[in-house]
C-alpha cells in the first residue's frame, strides 16, 4: 500500500500550505527560543551569548517588512524602560543617516541575515563606529558573522513566504534582548510567568480560533483596516501586511488615534476593521473610542480582545485570546490575524506560500 503524498506534502506533514503548518508549528518554536533563557527561581533571563555586551545608552534598530514590525515593538520596550531607542526602516537608514553618538547599539532584526538593505544599514553602522548585534532565525547568516553580537530566536527553518512563527519569536527574542540590555538581575514575576505560559497560551487560540468563519463573512470587502495602539500599532501594522501579502486585497494598519487625522475618510460599512484591544487601561479604553468611530461610518467591527474591558459590545465579532502580560498580549493578538490572513487568502485560492512578485528574502537594495 502507497501513501498518495508528494515530497512537498510530507514536508507540509499533512497540512495543506507551509504557512499554516509554521503557525501551528509556534507553541513549540517559542518553546525552543525560550528554552534555556528563563531561570524561573532566581527569577530572570539567561542569554548567555550577550554577557559580553555592555549596557548602551542607546538603541538604534534597522529591519524590513514584518522584522521592521518588529523593532517598532521592542524599540517600543526599551523606551518604556526610559532607554531612548528608535526603529529605522533599513532602506531609509542612509537616506536617514541619524546620528550615532559614542555609546549606540545598532540591531539588526532579520529573520534571514541575509536582508540586502539590513547589511547595508548595518554595514554603515559599523563603518562609524557602531556596536552591531544580530537578532536572527539564521545560523551562520551573514548578519551573524558580520555583527558584533548575535541573538538566536531559534524558530526553526520557515518555507512560507509571509514570515508567521518568526515574528512570534522576534517578539520573544525582543524581550530577552531588552531585559539583558537594562543589565536586570530580576525580571518582574508575572513578565516570566506570562512567558513560561505562553507556548500553551498560543496553543489554546489555535485550538480555539473562529478565524475561518468570521472572514467568511467579509469575502468581498474593498478594504480591510487594522488599528491598535502602543504595542498593539506594530501588530496593526502587521496583521495588514500579512493580510495584503497573501490575499491580494487591500489592507492597512494604523495607529487606532491616527485614524481621524485621514484613514477615517476612507472607512465604510464595506471596510472591516480590526481592532485589537487587551487590558482595561487607559490604551484600552482610547482604543475602544476608535472602535465606535469606525462603527459610527457603519463598518464591520471585529475585536481582537482578552476580554478584560467592554469592547466586545461594539463588535460585529470577536478573536478571543488569553489574558496575559501586556508585553506577551500583542503576540497573542497576532496569532489570530495570522488565522485571518491565512483562511482569507485561503477562501480566496491565493498562492498562499509563494506569493505574487514577493521572495521570502531580498538581496538586492
Ligand atoms: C522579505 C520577506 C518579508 C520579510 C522581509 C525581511 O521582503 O518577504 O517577509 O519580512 O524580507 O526579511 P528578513 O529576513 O530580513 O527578516
Amino acid at each position: 500500500k502507497t501513501v498518495n503524498w508528494s515530497a512537498e506534502q510530507t514536508g507540509k506533514s499533512g497540512y495543506d500550505h507551509f504557512m499554516l503548518k509554521e503557525i501551528h508549528e509556534q507553541p513549540a518554536s517559542l518553546r525552543q527560543c525560550l528554552s534555556g533563557r528563563i531561570d524561573e527561581l532566581a527569577g530572570h533571563i539567561v542569554v548567555e551569548e550577550l554577557d559580553e555586551l555592555e549596557a548602551p545608552r542607546r538603541v538604534h534598530f534597522v529591519a524590513c517588512g514584518t522584522s521592521y514590525h518588529a523593532s517598532l515593538y521592542a524599540a517600543a520596550l526599551l523606551r518604556d524602560a526610559g532607554v531612548p531607542a528608535t526603529a529605522t526602516l533599513a532602506s531609509e537608514f542612509a537616506t536617514a543617516d541619524p546620528p550615532l553618538p559614542n555609546g549606540t547599539l545598532v540591531v539588526g532584526i532579520t529573520q534571514s541575515g541575509e536582508t540586502a538593505d539590513t547589511m547595508s544599514a548595518l554595514r554603515d553602522a559599523n563603518s562609524r563606529g557602531a556596536e552591531t548585534l544580530a537578532l536572527t532565525n539564521v545560523v551562520g547568516s551573514t548578519a551573524a558573522r558580520e555583527c558584533d553580537h548575535v541573538l538566536y530566536i531559534r524558530a526553526g527553518p520557515e518555507i512560507g513566504v509571509a514570515a508567521t512563527k518568526t515574528f512570534s519569536s522576534q517578539l520573544i527574542g525582543a524581550n530577552l534582548l531588552v531585559e539583558k540590555l537594562l543589565g536586570k538581575t530580576t525580571t518582574s514575576r508575572e513578565l516570566i510567568e506570562s512567558l513560561r505560559d505562553l507556548p500553551s497560551n498560543v496553543q489554546a487560540i489555535l485550538d480555539d480560533s473562529n478565524a475561518e468563519e468570521i472572514v467568511d463573512e467579509y469575502l468581498d470587502s474593498t478594504a480591510y483596516f487594522f488599528i491598535g495602539r502602543g504595542l498593539h500599532f506594530p501588530v496593526a501594522l502587521e496583521g495588514a501586511l500579512k493580510f495584503k501579502e497573501i490575499t491580494y486585497e487591500h489592507a492597512e494598519g494604523f495607529a487606532a488615534g491616527e485614524l481621524k487625522h485621514g484613514p477615517l475618510a476612507l472607512v465604510t460599512a464595506n471596510t472591516p476593521v480590526f481592532a485589537v484591544v487587551t487590558g482595561n487601561d487607559e490604551n484600552a479604553r482610547k482604543t475602544i473610542g476608535n472602535v465606535k468611530e469606525v462603527e459610527a461610518r457603519g463598518a464591520p467591527v471585529i475585536v481582537v480582545t482578552d476580554g478584560q474591558s467592554d469592547a466586545e459590545r461594539y463588535a460585529d465579532a470577536v478573536l478571543k485570546i488569553p489574558e496575559t502580560h501586556e508585553r506577551v498580549a500583542p503576540l497573542l493578538a497576532n496569532i489570530q490575524l495570522q488565522l485571518v490572513a491565512y483562511h482569507m487568502a485561503n477562501r480566496l485560492g491565493r498562492s498562499i506560500d509563494k506569493p505574487r512578485n514577493l521572495a521570502k528574502s531580498v538581496t538586492v537594495e
